[in-house]
Formats: structure tokens, C-alpha cells, sequence
């Protein structure tokens, strides 16, 4: 029933070894759009994997037929399941979502329930248990697992356009829209839905945070329908479609000449405007917006704060459920470069800490990583944890923008972990991130992850094959943060590549060394920002210092670096609870991954590794090249072991990595080399 050229991670390869599971039963109380999606799903997989229909039957008809062991999905609260399925702990372990898997022995031979409180935990369950049946000796006797997932919300934001374009995009084109229209043939979008399902998206927003012309009628009857169609596709795999909205829509389709979220002609706009979509839609998640952000329009325009806006919207949504997340990426884009004291990394802190307590229930705000823009390193976000009467969503950016752009080998995961593990000391020791957007520091009504997805309309949908994995990820660690990298990368080599140890082991460590290979060449020291303006891809080292958007190093002839310190610099520093504030603020206690993004420091200063910056920029830009050779020859090591198309897709842009993190290597090192006029202690060639 798929229709993708490729298949990402639900391949279901062929397996000798397959345990048998000819039967699927579903019990009578497990039904719904969303349990026939966990169905189907089962059926393909076991065709995939065993060569044979399994049979559909349902517990009314099971006694009919020959015994047999089978996989049964049963909603807890049935009252006919076995015995040891009955248990209080069970119906009070499992959450909305969660599902467990349970095998027992039945007369028949061991069988495998599906237990789950809702239709979401059904579906979830058959994904976990197919990708427990492809994972390495796993066999289903005396399986026992209970899940539910930390995060409520689990999100992906598109940032497409409607002509088809994707800002920030590497991998083709939308797969929902084309020529300002919705596309005709939604085979590509079921298939989405599922890879989407399969690791626990249960939100997606699919149109660009910039909502230009055309897209601002996305909530008009124009585009409605087709919005409820692909609604329909999603709800079938257990997720809420959201929509990115113009804040200025009660004036571009209104016809008021307002926006003001305290005039009552807006809100009654966006009540009436609410009331439609609901109509169409019943389950529509709400709104994303990006307001007074980089030219959109918001309520700064009348003189009104974030929480006027955000809860003029809310209102509207309320009645129905529905929810705003309102991004924090508010910032000043048109900064004097000549002023060193005002600090873009300051913004979302300064606009939103002092607002807390003042949103409504149904508002969350979206908190980029990083208080900068998703660089390859930068500190942690200080507003994360910083509001504990204000429900908070962490934004992280799947599309590579700044690490690669799925050209270069970049697995983000260790990247997001470390965010996930960072601890605020919000309160006391033992805050960290995970926990504040899972809800269990603060009593958040609403939080969890968002990320700006690397999906388009390519064969492989992330352009680089092995970009599959950061999305495949995303949603793993989003589920559970508290998975190691190495269990999700595992799970993701054996369900794309299947089970060569040969290829488990190079695909692994490629992955696990590409993060800090490509920062390495491209971001020493956390400084960040030297690319070229607008696309961002390659190296230009003065690109942005010079410019509007407070993106600066301050290199000269004796340092570099942006002091962000308390002392004398920019006071970023202090937006941090004390522990990481004072940890930043000395240089005797800053790490060396970041002292350039806290501190401007000469060339010779020394660091904790013993290096000096300098030599620092040119032994990394050094080892990162050869760093992307040792990629190229483990990859190279693997030809034949993967299918031709794959390996060779895969070389193809390592090989272009190569030759790019030279062009990186050449100029970084140049520059300093030109800036500092301290040589290298190696007399390697830099020109
Ligand atoms: C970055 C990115 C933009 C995007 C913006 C955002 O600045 O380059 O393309 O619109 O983030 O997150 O809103």
C-alpha cells in the first residue's frame, strides 16, 4: 500500500529468521481509523518480512480457526483478556498514549498482546513491536515492555511554501504543496504520515512560520478543504495537523485595517475565523506564530506585549481544544554593528522572562536550542526553565541550515542530547531541559519538542541518505530523551540497513564522529556565524560581521570572540541561574566548546586542552578534514554490503563534503593566519 521509492527505516527486509506470526487478531474493542492504520501496518510488515499474508481475524472469530500463536491488539479495558493482562498496575501504569507489549503462552503457542488505553497507544505499540522484530536476536518470547512517552507534544513544523519551495529546505521540494496549490497525488503524504507515526510525531504544522501571501489564506474556504484532507491522512496515524498563521490576517483577509490584539474587532475576527476551521477540521491542533520577528507582523505594531497577542488567539482556540505556540525568536534584525553592547543572544530572555504568569492555559511559547539560531555550537537557551508559570515547547532545527545542509555528514542526536541532559539549576541541581519541556519540573497544561523537519520531495526524503537518521531521531529522543545515542542509532542502522555487523559498526561510528567533524572545520570554539549571508553554506568568515543581524566574532589582529560576561561585556552571562552563570563567566570555568562564544580572548590565550586559540583553529581545521577521509574510507569499506544506489548516493556527497571542508579548512586557516600573523607550530601549508 506504500508508494515511496524509498522507504526510510520501514523497509521490513526479509528475514530468515523471522519469528512466526501468521495471525492478527484484533479484539473487539480496539477500533478506529488509527488501529486500522496499526493493522494494515502489521499485515504489510509481516508480508515484507516472513514472504507470507498473515491472516486478519478478530477475537469473535477466533475460536474458528486452527491454533495458531498470534499478535492480538486489545484495549486495556477490555474485560475478556487474559488474566494477566487484567491488572490494576497495567491500566494505571498506561498514560493516553502509552501501550505495552506483552507475550503470553496460550494453548496455541506464545502470543503477542498489543494493550493500549487509546487507539494512539495501539498504533504506537505495533510500531514498537516491529521495530523490536528488527532489531539484532530479538525474538518475542517473554516480551515485556511498558511505554509512554515523556513528551506530550511531539512535534514537526514544515517551513514550506505553497508554490512548492522550502525555506531552509536540502531535500526537493514540498511534499504538500505545488504551484500555490495542495498537491493532486497524496500517496508521498500517507506515506509521511506513517514514518511520522512510526516514531511518535503527534503534531505537525506544514506550512513555512513565514506565512507569505498566498499561504495566509491556508485558513480561508479557498484552501480549508484541502487543509481537512490532509487532516483526515494525518488522523488516521494518530496526529494533529497545526497551521502557521499571519498575525496580520484580520487585515490581509479581514478587511479591518487593525491587527491590535486588544481591539475587539480582531478577536471577534479570529473567533469567527476559529469557529470555520473547527467546522472542517475538528481535531486542528491551533496556531504557530511568528510574530515581530524579522519583519512579520505581531503585536509590537500597537504598542502590545507577546501575552496580549498570544492570548487574544488563545481565546479563540479555547473552546475547542486548540492550542498557539508562539515562537520566541524575537530579536532586534536590524542591529548598528558598530554597537557592541546590545546582544542578539540577550533577546527572547529580555522580551519574555519578564511576561511569565501572564499567558493563557492554552499558549505555549517556542524556545529555539540556542538563544542565537541553531548554530553548530552555542550556549543553551537561558529562558528554558526561566518561566515556571508559562508553558514552554524547545524548538530544535532537523534541516541542517547550519551544519551542512544535508551535503555534509551531520548526526545531530549527541548534539541534542547534550540540550536535553543540560541542567538549568532552575531548581536546584537535577533541572535539566528534558525535563522542563516534559512538564515534570514546572506543572505545565502543555509543553514538549518541536523541530524544523529536512524532509522534501527527494527519492530519499532527507536528500543525504543518512540525514534519515537525525529526523528517525528526533522523534526517539523526543519520545524518550533518556535513550542512549547509541540505542537509537542501532535501531536506525537495523531497520534501514539491516544487520551486517560490518555495517552496523562503520554507519555507527560515522555517525557518532560527524558532529564533531563538522564542527571542527567550520565553528571552532563556539564562535559560529562565519558563512555566507542568506543561503549559509560555506565559509565566510566576515560575512556577517558587518551586518544587521547582531551575528559578529570581532576578530582582530590580537583576539577574538563576543564578551558576553556580566563584568564588562554584554551580561548574557547572568541570564543563567547561578551555577551555569558563574560557570560561564570565568574563564578559569568556561569550556572550551564555548569560550568564544562567551568571551573575546587574544589568540594566545590557552585553553584548558593546553592549545592556544590559534592553534587550536589550525589543528582542528586540520583534523576535520581528515576526519571527513576516515568518513569516506569506512564508507568505502561497506560498497556491496549496501544496495548500489544508496552507497553510491551516499559517496557522491561525502566525497563533495571533502572537497568543501577544504575549501573551510583553507580559508579559516588563512584568515587567522593573515589576521594574527602567528604561525602555525606545525608549518602546515595555510596560504
Ligand atoms: C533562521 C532562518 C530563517 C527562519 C528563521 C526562523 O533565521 O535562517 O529562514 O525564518 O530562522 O526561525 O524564523
Amino acid at each position: 500500500p506504500y508508494s515511496s521509492a524509498d522507504k526510510g527505516w520501514l523497509r521490513y527486509e526479509k528475514r530468515q529468521d523471522a519469528p512466526c506470526l501468521s495471525r492478527i487478531v484484533r479484539h473487539s474493542s480496539a477500533s478506529g481509523e488509527a488501529v486500522e492504520s496499526a493493522v494494515r501496518e502489521l499485515r504489510y510488515a509481516i508480508l515484507q518480512m516472513t514472504g507470507d499474508e498473515p491472516e486478519l481475524t478478530t477475537t469473535a472469530n477466533l475460536s474458528d480457526t486452527a491454533h495458531r500463536p498470534y499478535i492480538q491488539l486489545a484495549m486495556v479495558s477490555a474485560e475478556d483478556l487474559p488474566e494477566a493482562l487484567q491488572t490494576k498496575e497495567l491500566s494505571q501504569q498506561l498514560g493516553e498514549e502509552g501501550f505495552a507489549l506483552r507475550s503470553l503462552p496460550q494453548e496455541e503457542g506464545e502470543s503477542v498482546y498489543i494493550i493500549g488505553k487509546t487507539e494512539k497507544g495501539l498504533l504506537y505499540g505495533t510500531f514498537h513491536l516491529l521495530r523490536l522484530l528488527q532489531s539484532e536476536g530479538q525474538t518475542l518470547t517473554q516480551l515485556d515492555v511498558i511505554e509512554n512517552p515523556r513528551n506530550p507534544l511531539r512535534m514537526m513544523n514544515h517551513w514550506d511554501n505553497m508554490d512548492g519551495s522550502i525555506e531552509r529546505g536540502y531535500a526537493g521540494r514540498s511534499i504538500f504543496f505545488k504551484d500555490n496549490q495542495f498537491v493532486q497525488n497524496d500517496g508521498r503524504i500517507r506515506d509521511y504520515a506513517r514514518m511520522m507515526a512510526s516514531i511518535g510525531i503527534n503534531g505537525i504544522s506544514i506550512n513555512n512560520v513565514n506565512v507569505h501571501k498566498v499561504e495566509t489564506k491556508l485558513i480561508t474556504s479557498e484552501f480549508l478543504p484541502d487543509v481537512a484532507k490532509v487532516a483526515g491522512i494525518f488522523r488516521a496515524y494518530g496526529i494533529k495537523l497545526f497551521l502557521s498563521v499571519n498575525y496580520a490576517s484580520p487585515i490581509q483577509l479581514g478587511g479591518l485595517e487593525t491587527a491590535d490584539p486588544l481591539d475587539e474587532r480582531v478577536g471577534a475576527w479570529w473567533k469567527t475565523k476559529t469557529e470555520e476551521i473547527y467546522k472542517v477540521i475538528p481535531d486542528f491542533g491551533g496556531f504557530v506564530v511568528k510574530a515581530d520577528s524579522e519583519h512579520r507582523p505581531g503585536p509590537f505594531t500597537y504598542g502590545r506585549t507577546h501575552a496580549d497577542g498570544s492570548n487574544m488567539l488563545a481565546e479563540a482556540l479555547e473552546p475547542y481544544g486548540g492550542i498557539v505556540i508562539w515562537r520566541c525568536f524575537v530579536y532586534n534584525c536590524l542591529q548598528d554593528w558598530r554597537d557592541r553592547t546590545t546582544d542578539r543572544a540577550r533577546a527572547a530572555y529580555d522580551h519574555f522572562k519578564p511576561l511569565d504568569g501572564q499567558f493563557k492555559d492554552n499558549v505555549i511559547l517556542q524556545i529555539k536550542n540556542g538563544p542565537m539560531d541553531f548554530q553548530v555550537r552555542e550556549g543553551v537557551s537561558p529562558l528554558l526553565g526561566a518561566m515556571p508559570n508559562t508553558n514552554q515547547i524547545l524548538e530544535f532545527q532537523i534541516t541542517q541550515e547550519y551544519t551542512g545542509q544535508q551535503r555534509h555528514l551531520c548526526y545531530l542526536i549527541p548534539q541534542w542530547k547534550e540540550i536535553l541532559d543540560f541542567d538549568t539549576y532552575a531548581k536546584g541541581a537535577k533541572s535539566e531541559i528534558k525535563k522542563v519541556v516534559s512538564g515534570e519540573l514546572y506543572p505545565y497544561s502543555h509543553s514538549g519538542i518541536s523541530a524544523v523537519i529536512n524532509v522534501g520531495d527527494d527519492d530519499n526524503w532527507t536528500g543525504h541518505t543518512l540525514a534519515q537518521a537525525n529526523l528517525y531521531g528526533y522523534g526517539r529522543l523526543t519520545w524518550n530523551p533518556d535513550l542512549s545515542e547509541q540505542q537509537i542509532t542501532s535501531e536506525w542502522i537495523h531497520q534501514t540497513f539491516g544487520n551486517d555487523p560490518d555495517v552496523v559498526e562503520h554507519v555507527s561510528s560515522m555517525l557518532a564522529a560527524s558532529w564533531g567533524i563538522y564542527e571542527s572545520y567550520t565553528s571552532p570554539l563556539g564562535v559560529g556565524w562565519m558563512v555566507n549571508p542568506e543561503h549559509h553554506y560555506g565559509p565566510n568568515v566576515d560575512g556577517y560581521e558587518y551586518s544587521v543581524w547582531g551575528t559578529y566574532h570581532f576578530a582582530d589582529c590580537d583576539g577574538i570572540g563576543v564578551n558576553r560576561t556580566v563584568k564588562n561585556g554584554t551580561g548574557y552571562t547572568g541570564q543563567y541561574f547561578p551555577e551555569n552563570a558563574e560557570r560561564y563567566e570565568s574563564l578559569v570555568t568556561c569550556p572550551d566548546k564555548l569560550l568564544l562564544f562567551f568571551h573575546h580572548v587574544p589568540y594566545t590565550h590557552k585553553l584548558h586542552s593546553g592549545s592556544t586559540v590559534i592553534q587550536h583553529i589550525y589543528d582542528t581545521h586540520f583534523a576535520g578534514v581528515e576526519g571527513v577521509e576516515n568518513l569516506i574510507q569506512q564508507w568505502s569499506s561497506l560498497e556491496g554490503k549496501i544496495d548500489a544506489k544508496r552507497y553510491a548516493g551516499v559517496m557522491a556527497r561525502l566525497e563533495h563534503q571533502h572537497k568543501h571542508a577544504k575549501e573551510w579548512r583553507d580559508i579559516i586557516n588563512t584568515y587567522f593566519y593573515r589576521k594574527s600573523g602567528i604561525a602555525d607550530e606545525q608549518n602546515r601549508t595555510i596560504y
